[in-house]
């Protein structure tokens, strides 16, 4: 598969899944997994023998966790996280504060009630998972596209500037241990967003607000291909002393010109030494959130689909 693309030429032991090709690099390989996809036996067979990793594709955003303010419902995540410790993997915890996916109280308030909200989601459900969580995706997608540089318009940007610094320091509080992330997209390569995240994680760093990580979702297609200046930006980002994960990643198209933009992504998270792990959006192309696209590594069937040989790999 395509991690062992690069793999096989460094180690004598070839690992012969997705998930221990990356751990004999130091790295994860992991999957969204979807809660109610967990009684397909298809599907779990492929995710117990080839991930490391999980993120809940849906289960612990906010208006699943919390459909009624204050009333928080954890059954589908549990049972996400279960399945994942039973089976020795770890879990990225997806994601507690993001303009999409909102329950409809939380879109209905706004100013200093919106932000205590905020607050005691990020407090209530990090608590919950104490312990169990390696890397939190705190504060997902809240830069705008295009060439601005600027904060995305949200209700909770429209809280105070200091919306996400007050997340992280939040969710530090409620779970130590946890590695805290942002997350976005359009930002796999170096342009106007990617700088401003740059300037905040820069920034956060300088004045001691907690952030471990940044998360590179890739999500890529022909309009928005692999980047040139993938690798680069990852290092740029991980030499402010942050690990960069690749948090969502999916290529849509087939045959060989998807395998080797695979292989592209694998090599550029291999070279930057704090590239902790990939994590893909999801197992089998049906799968998909982009479906059509048939993004992912395995197809409808469950079948992997062929690496690049590696002799034609550019
Ligand atoms: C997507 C899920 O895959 C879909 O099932 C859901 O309907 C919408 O959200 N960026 C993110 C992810 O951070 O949470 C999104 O997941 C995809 C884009």
């Amino acid at each position: 598969m395509f991690a062992a693309t690069v793999a096989v030429t460094s180690t004598a032991s070839a690992g012969t899944t997705l998930g221990t090709s990356a751990a004999e690099q130091g790295r994860y390989f992991g999957a969204a997994v979807a809660a109610n996809k967990l009684s397909d036996a298809t599907y779990v067979g492929i995710l117990n023998r080839e991930f490391n990793m999980v993120t809940p594709e849906n289960e612990m955003k906010w208006d699943a966790t919390e459909p009624s303010q204050g009333q928080f419902t954890y059954t589908n995540a549990d049972r996400i996280v279960s399945h994942a410790q039973t089976n020795g993997m770890r879990v990225r915890g997806h994601a507690l504060t993001w303009h999409s996916q909102q329950p409809g109280w939380a879109q209905n308030i706004s100013g200093s009630a919106l932000r205590q909200a905020m607050v005691n989601h990020i407090t209530q459900v990090v608590t919950h998972y104490r312990g169990k969580i390696y890397a939190w995706d705190v504060v997902n997608e809240a830069f705008a596209d295009g060439g601005s540089g600027g904060r995305r318009d949200s209700n909770l940007q429209r809280t105070g500037n200091d919306w996400i610094e007050v997340a992280f320091r939040t969710a530090r509080a409620a779970d130590p241990g946890a590695r805290l992330c942002y997350n976005d997209y359009n930002t796999d390569g170096q342009n106007a967003k990617s700088n401003a995240v740059y300037a905040v994680v820069q920034d956060f760093k300088a004045r001691g607000v907690p952030i471990d990580c940044v998360g590179f979702q890739s999500h890529f297609n022909t309009a928005s291909p692999v980047p040139g200046d993938y690798q680069a930006n990852l290092q740029r980002f991980a030499n402010l002393g942050v690990d960069v994960q690749i948090t969502e990643l999916d290529i849509e198209g087939s045959g060989t010109t998807q395998a080797d933009n695979y292989g592209r992504v694998v090599r550029a998270c291999l070279a930057v030494s704090r590239c902790t792990g990939i994590t893909v959006w999801g197992i089998r192309d049906t799968d998909s959130w982009r479906a059509s696209g048939t993004p992912l590594l395995f197809d409808g069937s469950g079948n992997k689909k062929p690496r690049t040989p590696r002799s034609s790999t550019p």
